[in-house]
């Protein structure tokens, strides 16, 4: 056989996921109740793709994303993240992957008012050593990106929640995480801007090539999800591959 034959006869390599979830459960008690947040829930979830995950209010989305985050412990069930159980790992282990692995975006942007959109984004770098210039450039870089280089010496309340979002999504950036996870992003902002904030998710996926996770109810954002996870009761109802 030619090498040419072999090359195309090979097996091609199998893509581990970034996260996988397999038969996840989380039962929340709440005085002598039980609540089945999620009642079973397996997923994978592959670098460079754009994931939406629709489903009606208290479906389990948060509880979903929390537990891809490392933020919450499955009832039953493993959470992987690149390989790794994250039932396995300690305390403190979980919260440097966190830290260094994942970028969190939310709903109602959760910017401190009173700084500045650079030192909103400088924020999560306080706890990582590197050098000032290192980490000026890093911020530079990632308001550049969000199209906010001129508003870095704005406060958090002189912009507008088109712009708090995109700082918002900069400071998601700025630990050059693997895993964006976003809860209802675009949940607070207009048609037109919550459009722009999914074409700057989709960018970060095509030319960074991160993985972007997007919690929503809006049937528009799910039109940009390469891969769209449906939650219904705590179960994964549906998966429908976009672009395949
Ligand atoms: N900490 C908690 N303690 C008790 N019950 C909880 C807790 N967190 C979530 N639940 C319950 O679990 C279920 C799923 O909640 P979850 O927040 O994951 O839903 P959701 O799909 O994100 O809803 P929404 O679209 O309204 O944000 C709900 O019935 C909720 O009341
Ligand atoms: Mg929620």
């Amino acid at each position: 056989m030619s090498l040419a034959e072999q090359i195309q006869t090979r097996p091609k390599p199998i893509r581990e996921p970034l996260v996988r979830l397999v038969n996840v459960t989380r039962t929340f008690r709440v005085g002598n109740q039980e609540v089945h947040a999620l009642r079973g829930v397996s997923l994978d979830v592959y670098q460079g793709q754009l994931v939406v995950i629709r489903g009606p209010s208290g479906s389990g989305k948060t509880t979903l994303v929390n537990i891809m985050g490392g933020l919450d412990q499955p009832t039953s069930g493993q959470a992987f993240y690149k390989g790794h159980d994250l039932s396995k790992l300690s305390d403190h282990a979980l919260t440097d992957l966190r830290r260094r692995e994942i970028g969190f975006v939310f709903q109602s942007f959760a910017l401190i008012e009173v700084l500045t959109a650079y030192e909103n984004v400088e924020l999560p770098l306080r706890m990582v050593r590197m050098s000032a210039s290192e980490r000026a450039r890093r911020i530079r870089e990632c308001l550049e990106w969000v199209g906010l280089d001129k508003r870095a010496q704005h406060r958090a309340y002189e912009l507008s929640g088109g712009e708090q979002q995109r700082v918002g999504i900069a400071r998601a950036l700025v630990n050059e995480p693997s895993l964006i996870l976003a809860d209802e992003p675009t949940g607070e902002l207009n048609q037109e801007t919550a459009q722009r904030v999914m074409e700057l998710f989709r960018r970060i996926v095509r030319e960074q090539n991160r993985t972007v996770c997007v919690v929503t109810h809006d049937p528009l954002v799910a039109e940009y999800a390469d891969v769209t996870f449906e939650i219904v009761d705590g179960l994964l109802v549906g998966e429908s591959d976009t672009h395949a």
